[in-house]
Formats: structure tokens, C-alpha cells, sequence
């Protein structure tokens, strides 16, 4: 079959594709993954993930490369981070071996939803855990439901990385000092959507956040996180409790120590704007977007370099690996092998 889509205009939205896949948690027992063309789910209306925020969720993608091969960036450090959410939101944990297996069988079947290489799209793959049984009392669920969806995407810079303005809002903070920053559970999305339309409205499309205990410190953006180039030429990162552990940042400062780039995973104070040449905000989404003003009440911050120099040169590089045009010397890519239609 040949799909009729637009490679070249796809963005970033949900459409349905061939399947997804889906398995329950019960008893203590994982149930067979099985894949389902229906794009809905029935759910008791006393689920816990629709009343009490029991769901954790993932962003990876699949990549196509020249030879039509289709490879996934990175999926075990996606089920680390899934299972550490779910330990913190009292889910059961992901077996490695259902994971992958789930993951292989949705993508295989998904395989012509894989936009082709050269047109810089990539098949977004979001796997969510969420309490599906019925408790009205604030407790954990006794039933999981586990789905992995994909979505075909479009890339985020056709011609050439765009920078992007950011702002830091007063009384608004992403999570609490010991809170959920750290996993990736659907409420801190919830807690972010005001803000992140406030300064839309405001002509700001990212929000840039500071720690919430002192404020004197940078965190992470809204759903990325916050990287940096100083005077020097150091990479500059945040080391915080309160942000996520983001898979992209992981790989990118791998690359940077192999380019021979310092790096410095540290707390990084607000103060510290004015010395940065470049600033960047890093994700499974776009790999970098570059930042070219943080602002922050009277106060702006200008960053004229953050779509040239390192970060440009991380970027291509990653996303080099990611579609097979530059070697994938650090065994990122998971092959997924689609058997030929005779
Ligand atoms: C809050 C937040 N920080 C950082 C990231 C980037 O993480 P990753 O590189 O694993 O996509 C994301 C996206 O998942 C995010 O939502």
C-alpha cells in the first residue's frame, strides 16, 4: 500500500493511523499485547487516571533511512523513565519484554505511516500507562491499561532552525520543589497549559522556568529542556531535581564530550543569561530549538548565535544518526525489520 499523505506538510497533530496497541494490567498479570484499528478505549467513568491523575506517558520516534530501514532512537531509556514515572504514580511497572515486543509489533504494522527519507519526517511513537479501573476513594487503580500509539510527524525546520522568543512568568512555577518535575506524569502538562497560552498571547512561544523553592535558578522550558553555550564554548545544562531527565539532552551531551566539547551539568543561575552565547531548548520534538531572547519582566536577554555555531552543529548531528547519514557509533538505533509484501 502507498499511503496518500502529504509527507511535506505534516506538523505535529494527531490523526489516526492503521492501529495502535494495547494491554491490561490485572491481578498482578500483564495481558498479551493486542493491536486494535479502533482509535478509542471504553474506560469506567471512576477511572483513576481521568479523576486523580494516575498517568504517565513517553515521546520517542522512528526514523526511515535511504535504504527504507526503519530504526527507533533510543526506546530503552524511554522505558526507564516510563517505569520511574510509574513507580512515582504507584502504576505497575513496564516488563522489558512486553515493551519491546508492543513497540516492534506497532510500529511493523504502522510501517507505511514511517514518512520516507528525505522528507525529514519521523513516526512519533507515544506510549501511556494510566489507572483504568474504577476507585472513587483517592488509591491507586486495581486495573492498568498500557497503549502505545504512533503518529506520522513532519520535521520542524524545513529551511534552516528558526530561533524562537521565551519568556519567565511571575507566579507561575512548573512543579513543586519535591513534586513530580522529575517523571513524566500527564498532570504537570495539565499545570502548564495556562502558562504556556498567557505567553503565546504575549508573543512568547515557550515558557522558560525558574526552580520553584528560590527562584534564582533556571530549571527547564515547558516540555524540553535548557541548554546552553557559554563565552568559552562549554555546554551548559541544568542539574535540578525538579526537571525531567530528557533523552535528547543525554544524547547531545554525548556528542558534544566525543566533539571534545566541555561540558558542565550543573545549577545554573539566572545571572548566568548574560554570559551565554547560545541558548537552546531540547527535545524528542524538534532535537533543539534555538532560543533567541529570554525575557523576564523589564529584563531581556539576546542570544543572536543560538542558530548557528554548537548547537547547529549537535543538531545535525544527532539528527545525522537519527536517519542513518552519520554512523551511529554509540548503538542508538533499535532495527525494526518489516518483512516485504510479496
Ligand atoms: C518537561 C520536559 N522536559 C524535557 C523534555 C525532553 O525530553 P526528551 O528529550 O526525552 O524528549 C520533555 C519531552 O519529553 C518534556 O516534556
Amino acid at each position: 500500500m502507498s499511503l496518500r499523505l502529504d509527507w511535506g506538510k505534516l506538523g505535529f497533530k494527531y490523526m489516526p493511523t492503521k492501529c495502535h496497541i494495547r494491554s491490561t494490567w490485572r491481578g498482578g498479570r500483564w495481558s498479551r499485547p493486542e493491536l486494535s484499528k479502533k482509535d478509542e478505549l471504553t474506560l469506567s467513568i471512576a477511572a483513576t487516571c481521568l479523576h486523580y491523575g494516575q498517568a504517565c506517558f513517553e515521546g520517542l520516534k522512528a526514523f526511515k533511512d535511504k535504504d527504507g530501514r526503519i530504526r527507533i532512537f533510543r526506546p530503552g531509556e524511554n522505558l526507564k523513565r516510563m517505569n520511574s514515572t510509574a513507580d512515582f504514580l504507584h502504576c505497575p511497572r513496564i516488563p522489558e519484554d512486553l515493551y519491546f515486543d508492543a513497540l516492534m509489533k506497532v510500529v511493523r504494522e504502522n510501517a507505511d505511516y514511517v514518512p520516507p527519507y528525505g522528507t525529514g519526517g519521523s513516526l512519533y511513537i507515544r506510549p501511556l500507562l494510566i489507572g483504568s479501573g474504577p476507585t472513587i476513594g483517592v488509591s491507586p487503580s486495581e486495573e492498568y491499561t498500557l497503549l502505545i500509539l504512533v503518529i506520522p510527524v513532519g520535521p520542524y525546520y524545513k529551511g534552516g532552525m528558526k530561533g524562537v522568543k521565551s519568556v519567565i512568568l511571575d507566579g507561575h512555577d512548573r512543579t513543586a520543589p519535591m513534586g513530580t518535575g522529575h517523571v513524566k506524569v500527564a498532570g504537570n502538562y495539565a499545570a502548564g497549559l495556562h502558562p504556556s497560552i498567557k505567553a503565546k498571547k504575549m508573543g512568547f512561544p515557550i515558557v522558560l522556568y525558574l526552580d520553584s523553592k528560590t527562584r534564582k535558578y533556571i530549571d527547564e522550558f515547558g516540555t524540553s529542556n535548557f541548554i546552553a553555550v557559554d563565552r568559552k564554548g562549554a555546554y551548559v545544562t541544568p542539574d535540578s531535581s525538579t526537571i525531567l531527565p530528557s533523552i535528547t539532552n543525554k544524547s547531545l551531551i554525548t556528542i558534544a564530550k566525543d566533539m571534545g566539547v566541555k561540558v558542565e551539568r550543573r545549577p545554573v543561575r539566572l545571572a548566568e543569561l548574560s554570559k551565554f552565547v547560545e541558548v537552546g531548548a531540547c527535545g524528542t520534538a524538534v532535537v533543539i530549538t534555538p532560543v533567541e531572547t529570554i525575557k523576564y519582566n523589564d529584563r531581556e536577554w539576546h542570544f543572536p548565535n543560538s542558530d548557528k555555531g554548537l548547537l547547529k552543529s549537535l543538531h545535525d548531528r544527532l539528527v545525522g544518526i537519527q536517519f542513518g547519514e552519520v554512523e551511529d557509533k554509540f548503538g542508538w538505533l533499535m532495527d525494526c525489520p518489516v518483512k516485504k509484501r510479496p
